[in-house]
């Protein structure tokens, strides 16, 4: 990029500390005035600029001398520097309208301010010089000031009288007021806005103009006021209606227009566009002196090689222009307006629409997706995912530990209600639904953002947490099961036995089968639940052996003086992978249940000692016996002996003989989870 810097004395002690960038056209001007022990920065510029502006001033004064800052509205390339000055220790005030200061805050600027709405729009420095700042709302912005130094008679005017240009010099020559023009018709929203403005400048006497783009005017001032006065720009368009043949037809309109191009661009681009058309043009004035078709060709054509050669941009500069000479001489829009510039927008509606269509559409796919799959993967009465999306869920989280070779903490819960069949018998199902809900508020409540809960096929929750010690876990799992013994949202208090296994205590062995790491985080989950349970419920089991689970899970008692019937299930069962006792009478089975806390009781009635009914009578004086699963196998099977089963709440009545496969069954179904490979049917 070309930039030249340095600082120009455009009035005694007032300098031009701004940049010239010749690539960019949008020069930035920023102003210092000095004046004794004070100095006022005008519009200080953007962070682009910062450092050449900051090179520049201090290189007149002492950075400390800086008193004011004048900020003239809140565009960026006025303002945005201002915080880069405060951390250079600049302690200035902020010369500024309230609503440019209120805006401007969002740059992030902290020193006072200086309001000039507040202070008759005038400061008197130290000197007693006065410097004046004259509101000129919506110019572009409804906080828009300028500042008028009435000693040197210079009016630093920010945007007003500003262009855009790549043919800069830092005092404007005769080619400026064209390229001033076309600033304020694309940046200024209109004449009713700039002409009363302007009355107020033709009535100040104004020695110099100094902008904050472009160049200085110091000659001609009130041609340029008066040129601006009478501008018709930005949306709000009213001139005066002319008549086009009386003016100079097309061929003047034309000409106006290369006027302006004249002043934008380089005269030879301008040349070498025309060249070899049917339009040809002086190469001294760039006026048309001839043209090989009819006039009103003239002016399709004119425009069709404009936008051929130089592309979309020369016509965007000069469009506010032409627009403004279609409403003024009562012409046409020529096509180039209509088509190519409108089918470029128009395009790009058509895209918006269509991709706002798109847009639309693929939102719903994923809402019905999202939907369809929280149907499927999660539990209807709690919203948590279930059992299946949870293991997927694990499987995912191994890999990435497999990846990071075990390095992060992970630990696993599983949450079982004990008493939850019971609900469901006394209340009915709703209740038991409630009761698990109730549950889910519990443990939702105490949900943190490294925790994850999913809804088991049990009736009790997976709790999965990540980055926690096991310690931390017991603590935490001990506090959920305190917190639900002691919760009054139950229709009765309920209990939970919970099973805990932080997951190094799996990882060895297993580094390179993450699958079978997985079922094996599972198994032992769920091994220490059922030991909770086993040790009577209520409880937290984090520390047990597990590895040997598959001898001592699923323990039950078979009571029966039938040494062939207790053989033939004292087989079966243990095929299946249940550790089995046996009793011979009531009085011997007390004692087993006593020592062994089986997790279920397969008892005959007519039993030596103590007969079956009365067995379960005595457990049922026990309120941790109670608990215990009974299921009573008989040949004996009559209306009385059933009404007594009913009245023990026992489980399940089997008539002698009966299916292995249906008794085996019913075990597993009553003990739910107990089985080897956690099947709960
Ligand atoms: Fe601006
Ligand atoms: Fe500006």
């Amino acid at each position: 990029m070309d930039i030249k810097y340095g600082c120009e004395e455009i009035y005694e002690n007032i300098y031009w500390v701004g940049s010239y960038d010749k690539l960019n056209g949008l020069h930035c001007n920023p102003y210092l005035i000095i004046d004794g022990d004070e100095a006022i920065l005008i519009d200080p510029g953007s962070v682009i600029d910062f450092e050449i502006v900051y090179k520049n001033v201090t290189s007149l004064i002492d950075i400390e001398k800086l008193k004011y800052i004048v900020l003239s509205h809140q565009d960026p390339d006025i303002c945005s520097s201002t915080p880069l000055f405060e951390k250079k220790g600049v302690n200035a005030k902020i010369i500024t309208h309230w609503r440019t200061g209120t805006i401007a805050d969002h740059y992030g600027i902290k020193s006072k301010k200086y309001i000039v709405n507040e202070n008759r729009y005038e400061i008197t420095l130290k000197s007693g010089r006065k410097l004046k700042f004259i509101p000129t709302p919506y110019l572009h912005f409804p906080g828009a000031i300028v500042t008028y130094d009435a000693e040197s008679k210079i009016l630093f005017s920010s945007d007003l009288f500003g262009a855009i240009s790549t043919k800069w010099s830092l005092y404007a020559d005769e080619s400026y007021m064209e390229v001033m023009k076309t600033f304020h018709e694309h940046y200024m929203p209109g004449n009713q806005i700039l002409r009363p403005v302007m009355e107020v400048f033709l009535k100040m006497d104004i020695s110099m103009i100094a902008s904050q783009h472009g160049s200085i005017i110091k000659e001609n001032v009130k041609n340029y006021i008066m040129e601006l006065r009478d501008l018709q720009c930005g949306v709000l368009l009213n001139p005066i209606k002319k008549e086009l043949m009386k003016s100079g037809g097309y061929t003047f309109l034309c000409n106006k227009i290369l006027d302006r191009l004249k002043a934008t661009f380089k005269e030879k681009d301008i040349l070498k566009c025309f060249e070899g058309t049917d339009i040809e043009l002086n190469k001294d004035t760039l006026n048309i002196t001839n043209f090989y078709c009819t006039e009103l060709e003239l002016w399709e054509n004119f425009f069709e090689i404009i936008y051929t050669i130089k592309g979309a941009r020369w016509i965007t500069v000069i469009q506010p222009m032409v627009t403004n000479l279609i409403i003024e001489y009562e012409t046409v829009m020529p096509e180039i307006f209509r088509s190519k510039m409108m089918e470029s927008e128009n395009l790009l509606i058509e895209l918006r629409d269509k991709n706002k269509k798109l847009t639309d559409r693929i939102s719903q796919l994923n809402k019905n997706i999202k939907e369809t799959s929280d149907s499927i993967m999660k539990c209807p009465i709690t919203n948590f995912y279930n059992e299946e999306f949870f293991a997927g869920y694990l499987s995912k989280e191994l890999n990435i530990l497999v990846q990071e070779k075990f390095k992060s903490k992970r630990a696993l819960l599983y949450i079982d209600i004990d008493n939850i069949n019971k609900i469901n018998n006394i209340y009915g199902n709703a209740i038991g639904d409630e009761t698990i809900k109730n549950l889910a508020y519990i443990l939702n409540s105490m949900k943190e953002e490294t925790h994850l809960i999913f809804k088991r096929k049990a009736p009790g929750f997976a709790y999965f947490i990540t980055g926690i010690s096991k310690s931390e876990a017991i603590e935490l799992a001990e506090t959920i099961r305190n917190k639900v013994e002691k919760s009054e949202i139950f229709i009765e208090s309920i209990t939970v036995s919970i099973g805990l296994i932080s997951f190094d205590e799996i990882y060895d062995g297993f580094e390179e089968n993450k699958e079978k790491l997985l079922k094996e985080i599972m198994k032992a989950t769920q091994y220490r639940l059922i030991a909770a349970k086993r040790l009577g419920m209520n409880m937290v089991v984090g520390n047990s052996d597990f590895k040997n689970y598959k001898e001592t899970i699923g323990k039950i008692l078979i009571v029966d003086k039938d040494y062939t019937n207790m053989d033939v299930l004292k087989t079966a069962f243990k095929y299946e992978n249940f550790h089995v006792l046996t009793a011979e009478n009531g009085y011997e089975a007390l004692k087993v249940i006593e020592k062994e806390s089986p997790d279920l009781i397969i008892s005959e009635i007519m039993l030596p000692k103590m007969e079956g009914f009365i067995l379960r009578e005595k457990m049922i004086e026990d309120s941790k016996e109670k608990s215990i699963p009974f299921i009573v196998m008989s040949h004996q099977k009559n209306e009385d002996s059933v009404i007594r089963a009913m009245a023990l709440e026992v489980d399940y009545y089997f008539q002698k003989p009966f299916l292995l496969s249906e008794m085996i069954g019913v075990v597993k179904k009553i003990i739910k989870g107990v089985t080897v490979n956690g099947n709960n049917d």
